[in-house]
């Protein structure tokens, strides 16, 4: 048996959850894996040598049973209806269990007043998981993943552009981080608490970007010129709404509305970028541009051709037809909380302060 702890990891499938099972695993911890489906996804997993287990985050009972026998965990709740719910349970679920030490996956933004609810439940978690005494947290709060703007490589091949709402093009006003950056801090946190307990970490890549510095690196990796377009919030809206599942969640829709808006006014630039994947997770931060060629090596079909030109151009027009979902009368139908005053980040002290420290404040104080 082993001596090293037992490490749960919760969305174990998504994109931080993979690499911190593969990272915890070549470092030798016993690793379990939560999923929500057995797939190829989870299968590699397992081959990996994460034990795989199958539940539903939301559900008290799947977690009680997913904490047996482990002592320490990752906490990553998905993006997904009734956030502030995984949370909860994962909070109950670790006090039964007696966990030792927890990382849980927060972000840049979370704070008290923010008009976005699910920002303001982060907040909230962030504080209800640190609340037994007897477990310690680390707390990691990235900003908008690299990722997020490589969903755009199949229009940046065929139509040469990058369009996102991200203000001026010269203006550099975030550092995007690797999945596999955020998870190595992580990782440093959970295998080793004594140094990492009660502080937040904000892993970034290694520096400031502008929208036009993210759209030439796009084109580098793709072997062509690729131009920033500043489009509106309400396409951009449209755009989610189109590419959308059926059953999307206001949370979709939040996060984009909310996010492109503090993008535009400059919160996430505030701090970054940071030493943290380096000193917490031990490796240089990877450049945008390494990240954007490793996601095009992994898709060999995406070459130019006329089909997914003409495919890229169908893209476009079923977005100018789709009806602009108007956000806050869906907050409104979803029975969403509107704050009388609501803050953006910047205008919130509780936030500017708690950005400046990696010292997580003593919940006691916090509170009051
Ligand atoms: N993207 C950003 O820029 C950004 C920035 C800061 C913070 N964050 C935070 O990152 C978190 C998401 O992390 P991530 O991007 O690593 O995850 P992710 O890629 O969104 O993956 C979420 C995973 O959870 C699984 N899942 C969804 N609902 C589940 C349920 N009810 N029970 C069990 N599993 C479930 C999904 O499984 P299936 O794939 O099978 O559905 C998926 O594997 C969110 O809390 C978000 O606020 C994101």
């Amino acid at each position: 048996m082993s001596a090293r702890p037992k490490i749960l990891v919760t969305s174990a499938t998504g994109k931080t959850g993979v690499p911190t099972v593969l990272q915890l695993l070549e470092k030798g911890f016993p690793v379990r894996a939560f999923v929500r489906k057995l797939d190829d996804r989870s299968q590699a997993l397992e081959h990996a040598g994460a034990e795989v287990f199958l539940g539903n985050q939301y559900s008290i009972t799947d977690m009680r049973a997913a904490m047996n026998g482990v002592q320490r965990a990752y906490q990553c709740a998905p993006t997904a209806p009734n956030g502030s719910v995984f949370n909860a349970v994962f909070t109950a679920a670790a006090y039964e269990a007696q966990l030792e030490h927890v990382v849980t996956l927060s972000q840049w933004l979370a704070s008290p007043s923010h008009p976005s609810q699910s920002t303001r439940d982060t907040y909230i978690g962030d504080i209800l998981i640190r609340m037994r005494s007897e477990m310690t947290v680390t707390t990691v709060s990235p900003g908008w993943f690299a990722d997020n703007y490589l969903s755009s490589l199949d229009s940046a091949l065929h139509l040469g552009v990058f369009s996102m709402p991200l203000g001026d093009g010269n203006v550099k006003k975030n550092a995007p981080p690797s999945n596999e950056d955020i998870a190595s801090v992580v990782v440093g946190a959970l295998i080793d608490p004594d140094t990492h307990a009660g502080k937040r970490y904000r892993p970034t890549g290694p520096e400031l970007l502008s929208p036009n510095d993210i759209a030439a690196a796009i084109g580098q990796a793709l072997g062509r010129r690729v131009k920033y377009q500043n489009i509106s919030p309400r396409l951009m809206l449209k755009a989610l709404k189109a590419t959308a599942p059926p059953n999307y969640s206001v949370v979709l829709l939040e996060a984009g509305h909310y996010y492109t808006d503090e993008y535009r006014r400059g919160s996430m630039a505030v701090g970054a970028p940071t030493t943290d994947v380096e000193t917490v997770g031990g490796r240089t931060p990877e450049n945008f541009e390494s990240i954007a060629r490793r996601y095009v090596a992994a898709r060999p079909k995406l070459r130019p051709s006329l089909a997914g030109k003409l495919k890229a151009i169908g893209g476009f027009l079923k977005i100018l037809i789709t009806r602009a979902p108007d956000v806050s009368a869906i907050e409104t139908q979803k029975d969403y909380i509107k704050l009388k005053a609501p803050a953006f980040c910047l205008d919130d002290d509780t936030w500017r302060e708690s950005h400046a420290s990696t010292e997580l404040k003593p919940i006691s104080k916090q509170v009051a």
